[in-house]
């Protein structure tokens, strides 16, 4: 079967950038039939960002709530929680070993945290752990225990998915076909949506809109887009316009036309704020009350979390058993 697998970093509050980039198309996915599909809270990677340890506790409640309440099915999926499968860090040695150094300079969190650091004339890995720089290979990890086919993901991990692919390519050279070379599952419409000041969401800018903020707090974050200054009966640009892709994202093709009509007719950007605020709503007000009473009921996700280690364990435990066989370490079985 086809094997379908993505994650969410537990940094933070869940927002819209991360329900229609990965969480939605991955929960679309898993219904196929002949699908296998591996969803999981990628919590080693949250302590790359941050030393709050609470934080991550609560965003992993977060995320976890907000996968369940988004209809993913955790009897038809496995889903689990990155640190529960002790086989990932594991593999994350092996695959460190057949990485190039080069190829890890050249992601873009790495380089980002360089260029940032050479425009305030610092050194070029000032504040940089080797976490930030090791980063992929842990993602590569994820992503070749399970030996998933496809990612669905935005476009931001585009290229943490194909060193996945050289690092799986190297290991197979070496030592034999032992991974799939996994590919990047990208829905075009959705690949990077805006934030509220127009740039990509995303946490570290501080432009997110929560997945499940309630209604009213919904309403005001998105009066919060930025729009430009055209006033009403003015004709609008779709090109560009954060509110009208974040629309799009949410909209069926009809719906979509029938505003970029509004905006040739110079709709009010109050109204265009509106309908978008009506449309994501009538998307997410269902999922709404699951997520709360989720929330609220930590132990239920626990359960469901301990069963979907075990049931991954079955597989990542017999994997690095051959793996570690392929590279001449002693089999632990
Ligand atoms: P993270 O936690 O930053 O984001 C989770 C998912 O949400 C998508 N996303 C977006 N999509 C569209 N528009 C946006 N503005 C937007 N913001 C976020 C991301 O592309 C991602 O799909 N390293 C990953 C987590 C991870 C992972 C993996 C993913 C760890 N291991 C293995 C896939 C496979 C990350 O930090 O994503």
């Amino acid at each position: 079967p086809l094997r379908v697998l993505t994650g969410i970093t537990t940094s933070g509050t869940p927002h819209l950038g991360n329900y229609v980039g990965a969480i939605r198309p991955a929960v679309q996915a898993s219904l196929a039939a002949g699908t296998e599909s591996f969803y999981f809270l990628a919590d080693y990677h949250a302590l790359i960002k941050i030393g709050e340890p609470a934080r991550v506790q609560r965003s992993t409640l977060e995320i976890a709530a907000s996968w369940l309440a988004a209809g993913l099915d955790p009897e038809r999926v496995t889903f689990y929680r990155q640190s529960d499968i002790p086989e990932i860090p594991e593999l994350t040695w092996l695959l460190t070993c057949v990485t190039g150094k080069g190829l890890l300079n050249r992601a873009h969190a790495y380089k980002a945290a360089v260029d940032h650091n050479a425009a305030g004339g610092r050194d070029a890995d000032d504040g940089v752990t080797a976490g930030l720089f090791m980063y992929p290979v842990l993602m590569g990890a994820d992503i070749l225990m399970f030996n998933a086919h496809r990612v669905p993901v935005g476009r931001d991990q585009i290229q943490h998915i194909e060193m996945a692919r050289d690092m799986a390519a190297s290991f197979n050279h070496l030592y034999g076909e032992h991974f799939v070379l996994p590919e990047a599952a990208i829905e075009e419409s959705v690949a990077t949506l805006p934030g509220l000041d127009g740039r990509k969401m995303s946490k570290s800018y501080d432009n997110t809109i929560a997945l499940f903020a309630p209604r009213e707090q919904l309403r005001k974050l998105i009066a919060g887009v930025l729009t430009d200054s055209r006033t009403p009966g003015q004709p609008k640009d779709t090109e560009g316009s954060a509110l009208f892709q974040i629309y799009q994202a949410f909209a069926s093709p009809t719906e979509t036309a029938a505003l970029r009509q509004a905006y040739a007719d110079g709709i009010a950007w109050g109204d265009a704020k509106q309908l978008l605020f009506e449309r994501i709503d009538r998307e997410i007000a269902p999922m709404r009350e699951t997520y709360q009473s989720l929330i609220d009921h930590p132990g239920r996700i626990e359960d469901i979390l301990h069963a979907g280690a075990a049931k991954a364990r079955k597989l990542s435990g017999p994997a690095m058993a051959r793996l570690r066989e392929a590279v001449g370490l002693r089999d632990l079985r």
